[in-house]
């Protein structure tokens, strides 16, 4: 049972430090052995300040969907209640957990009906930071608000004076703040359609407060549908610890760093030494630079040296064995084969994308055969090229890979369940086939996932 306490305690470990009243919005759900109940439903939500916008989505009691907090290696029993008034899933990006409990509908699991409940049960191998959201009408119900944090823990992480959790997406919402057309084919078939409104943990560039000279683990994630962000710090030192969940060989500043929806950064924030001093995250991408949040120093500086910071506990992870590897093709490309202009996810109604020519119906699958079938415990390279215009944030479910000779890109050697690949790239993604099921393999950009450019390989 989701007690009081347990709500106060994850309240005050998320929100730490979270000036300005924004910790008691925030939410937060501490682990417990026992199924705690996750309810999503339709809510209304202060986003703008033209009034409540109406027709929201969201997890839970507070206004934005809860920061799960898990520890690794320990069991996590959530209960779905799903009060919409459609079918749901959740799935649990980038945890390798069991297959069954990945939450892609007829592939892993039945859709969860509306009034009905669906048990997730795992035990997570890393700690990091992920996130949570549909995989069933999602551009929808993750455009109205259905994404959130998980902080997967490890007792031997380094300790920090605090700790800020962002969600960062935007809304599109009209002048009036309430929602308007999800989508718009033609930016579908190009990089998207973007939102109108952009929030930091649903708030137009929240500040919050930290300790002065003090070592701020800032954990980010891009939960947005279409928005590819180009990152940078100001006015306070900050370095990359962890990206997508793992975490980083070297630490390396953000300067203009891509993250697609879908990925992850922890980041190290050296808070400036006077109090009042405040530092910014900005996205620099295209023409207009946001300011996504600000930190603002408080108290006496506390003298931290960012070097000092001992290393992130490692995660168990599989090192692909490039010796033995099996080499597969996935060539992503346009697409215009007429579809069912329905299904009970969902549809889009359009073809714009495909992978290996086949565009995927959605993510009610009725699937066709796998992409590609591995066996358990072999090495394989999926040798991806993008002879597209666009962008394309690649996620695989229930695997990592490590990126390697790109054509385009530096590539950091790292494990990762997101690869942003650029147009005219081709890049080499290694993996180890250790955790059986179908996986999908899908562009996180909402609506090139609904609209073709998803599939799935099996692992047996
Ligand atoms: Cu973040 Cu298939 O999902
Ligand atoms: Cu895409």
């Amino acid at each position: 049972m989701l007690t009081r306490r347990t709500l106060m305690k994850g309240a005050l470990v998320a929100g730490a430090f979270a000036g300005g009243g924004l910790a008691g919005r925030f939410g937060g759900i501490a682990n417990a052995r026992a199924a705690m109940p996750l309810v999503a439903r339709r809510s209304e939500a202060l986003i703008t300040d033209k009034g409540p916008t109406r027709g929201v989505m969201t997890y839970g009691d507070a206004e934005i969907p809860p920061v799960l907090r898990m520890r690794r290696g320990e069991l996590f029993n959530l209960r779905l209640d799903n009060r919409l008034d459609e079918p749901t899933t959740i799935h649990w990006h980038g945890l390798r957990i069991d297959n069954r409990m990945d939450g892609v509908p007829f592939l892993t699991q039945p859709y969860v009906y509306e009034g009905d409940g669906f048990d997730y049960a795992f035990t997570p191998p890393d700690a990091g930071t992920f996130w949570y959201h549909p995989h069933c009408n999602t551009l929808e119900q993750m455009g109205r608000g259905l994404a959130g944090l998980i902080v997967v823990e490890d007792p031997a992480d380094p300790v920090f004076d605090a700790e800020i959790v962002l969600n960062l997406r935007d809304w599109r919402l009209g002048g009036d703040g309430q929602f308007i057309a999800q989508f718009k084919p033609r930016d579908a078939a190009r990089a998207g359609t973007f939102g109108t409104v952009r929030t930091a943990n649903w708030r137009q560039s929240p500040q919050y407060d930290a300790p002065a000279g003090g070592l701020v683990r800032l954990r980010l994630a891009a939960t947005d549908v279409t928005r590819i962000l180009a990152l940078s710090v100001e006015g306070a030192d900050a370095l990359v610890i962890a990206a997508d969940g793992n975490p980083a060989a070297e630490r390396f500043a953000p300067d203009h760093l891509m993250i697609g929806p879908g990925q992850r950064l922890d980041l190290v924030l050296r808070m400036p030494d006077t109090e009042g001093a405040v530092a910014a995250l900005k996205d620099l991408r295209g023409t207009r630079p946001a300011t996504l949040a600000t930190f603002r120093a408080v108290g006496a500086s506390l003298k931290r040296n960012i070097a000092d910071l001992p290393a992130l506990a490692a995660n168990p992870l599989p090192e692909p064995d490039l010796s033995a590897a099996t080499e597969l093709p996935f060539i992503l490309s346009a697409s215009a084969e007429e579809r069912p202009k329905d299904g009970i996810c969902g549809s889009l109604g359009y073809n714009f994308w495909a992978i290996n020519k086949v565009p995927w119906a959605d993510d009610t699958g009725d699937p066709t055969a796998p992409l590609a079938e591995m066996k358990a415990g072999k090495t394989y390279i999926f040798n991806v090229e993008n002879p597209t215009p666009q962008v394309h944030p690649l996620h695989l479910h229930g695997l990592v890979f490590k990126p390697m000779n790109s054509n385009k890109q530096a590539i950091r050697p790292h494990f990762s369940d997101t690869y942003l690949i650029l147009p005219d790239e081709k890049v080499q993604l290694a993996l180890v086939a250790d955790n059986p099921g179908d996986w999908v393999f899908h562009c996180h950009i909402i609506e090139h996932q609904k609209t073709g450019m998803t599939s799935y390989v099996r692992v047996t």
